[in-house]
């Protein structure tokens, strides 16, 4: 059973939270895409853990965790981060293994990535982490992948800077290092799941470009970058949060905006803690778009959503979405694909009234007050998706499940 968690949105919606819970009933954790630019955080009692290239899986004593195939990854990044875990008790010795067909990320391409940005027309407010050149580097066939540090003939024509960096972590990685698709032939009918990075909207082909990353966020590169054929996806869950995030540049058709919506963006903003894991950047806050949650389902075949951050709305007097964009005199309700459409359009807003209370002790969906619930199932009608989990707080234990997602009916 291959299961696929997803962003549904801008990326930042909880993905590693979510990975984390489910993680307990899963036998392997993979991430497919991505690099350092991800952020994922866990919190599991008093310990926050920050995670860039290891998959959420790592906290779980035992569990083995995959970086895959379509990630990108900076190999000093990710030792100093595995340091980290060590240091905060983590025993991950003989569970971290490396697709060998991911590509590397060499130090002059982080270089590259922030004099690019400097020269781009339309900056895009990168994380600087090298990501984008080195995907490209991958595209014109001049990057570097795992395997080809053991490959005596591309070794020896290397430059020399390239050896030079990468000697220190060759002996290191060998032993990591693993052939994915014949290693997940021998995970046939286990649990795994799989873990994606960013989200949808910033995904190459689906995503709000040029405002976007560089890889795949969309559920199919579970099977592009996890090292499985298309057919052996089981289950799609996107994670979504009650209101809309965006770090960096690019369109945003429901951001808050202070003539109309006062303080609310600040409220959003302290109350969800809404600063990047990665670059500590001030997210960008907005209504939950539902235009664009809909395109996300659709697009990712999303079987379950998963909300999260529901609590920061638990003082609101009023809760809303956006369902629909009016643009000059037209309303559109299919997720455009024009920048300029998108920052000209005007959200459409429909109210809820807010539940006024805590929700972080709910256990069940039966807990919750009767607004919360209308809010959620406005959300399912909309989308014509169920939303199976629900996160009321960023702790592990602040998230209950409606269905088994395990199984397959
Ligand atoms: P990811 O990139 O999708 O894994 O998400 P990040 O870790 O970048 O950002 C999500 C932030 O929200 C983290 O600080 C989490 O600890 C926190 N978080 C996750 N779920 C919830 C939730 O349901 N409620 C609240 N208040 N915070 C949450
Ligand atoms: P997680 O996995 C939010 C954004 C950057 C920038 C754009 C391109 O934590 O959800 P890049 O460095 O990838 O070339 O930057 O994409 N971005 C993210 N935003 N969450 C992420 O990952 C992101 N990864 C990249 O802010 O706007
Ligand atoms: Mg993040």
């Amino acid at each position: 059973m291959n299961l696929v968690v997803i962003g549904a949105q801008w990326g930042d919606e909880g993905k590693g939270k979510i990975v984390d819970f489910l993680a307990e009933d899963s036998e392997l954790i993979s991430r497919f895409s991505g690099g350092a630019n991800a952020g994922h955080t866990i919190v599991t009692g008093e310990t926050t853990y920050k995670l860039h290239l290891i998959p959420s899986g790592i906290i779980y004593p035992g569990k083995k965790v995959i970086l895959g195939t379509g990630m990108v990854i900076d190999p000093q990044s990710m030792f100093e981060e595995l340091a980290t875990l060590t240091e905060q008790g983590i025993d991950w010795e003989g569970r971290v293994f490396i697709s060998d067909r991911a590509h590397l990320v060499l130090p002059d391409y982080k270089a590259e990535d922030i004099e690019l940005e400097k020269k781009r027309f339309n900056p895009i407010g990168t994380t600087g982490r090298g990501i984008g050149v080195t995907y490209a580097h991958k595209s014109h066939r001049d990057g570097i992948r795992i395997a080809d540090m053991y490959d005596s003939n591309i070794w020896s024509r290397m430059p020399e800077s390239y050896r030079t960096f990468l000697e220190p972590f060759k002996a290191r990685i060998e032993k990591m290092k693993i052939n994915l698709v014949a290693f997940m032939a021998e995970y046939k009918g286990k649990k795994v799941l799989f873990e994606g990075a960013q989200g949808i909207l910033l995904d190459l082909d689906a995503g709000t470009y040029p405002f976007v990353s560089s890889g795949y966020s969309v559920a199919a590169g579970a099977s592009v970058g996890g090292g499985i054929g298309p057919r052996e996806i089981d289950r799609v869950l996107g994670v979504f949060k009650a209101y809309s995030t965006r770090v960096g540049n690019g369109p945003f058709p429901s951001e808050f905006n202070s003539e109309r919506d006062g303080a609310t963006e600040e409220m959003v903003r302290e109350l969800g803690r809404e600063y990047g894991v990665t670059t500590g950047r001030a997210r960008r806050c907005g209504y939950l778009d539902l235009v664009a949650l809909k395109y996300a389902c659709r697009v990712n075949s999303i079987d379950s959503l998963v909300l999260t951050h529901i609590d920061v709305y638990d003082d609101f007097d009023e809760v809303s979405v956006c369902v629909a964009y009016e643009y000059e005199g037209e309303t559109i309700t299919d997720f455009p694909s024009s920048i300029e459409v998108m920052d000209g359009a005007v959200p459409v807003i429909k109210t809820f009234k807010g539940w006024n209370s805590s929700l972080k002790e709910s256990t069940d969906y039966s807990h919750l007050p009767e607004e919360a619930q209308k809010y959620i199932e406005f959300i399912e009608e909309y989308t014509e998706t169920s939303v199976d989990i629900i996160s009321v707080g960023y702790r592990r234990s602040e998230t209950f499940i409606r269905k088994d997602l395990w199984t397959r009916s």
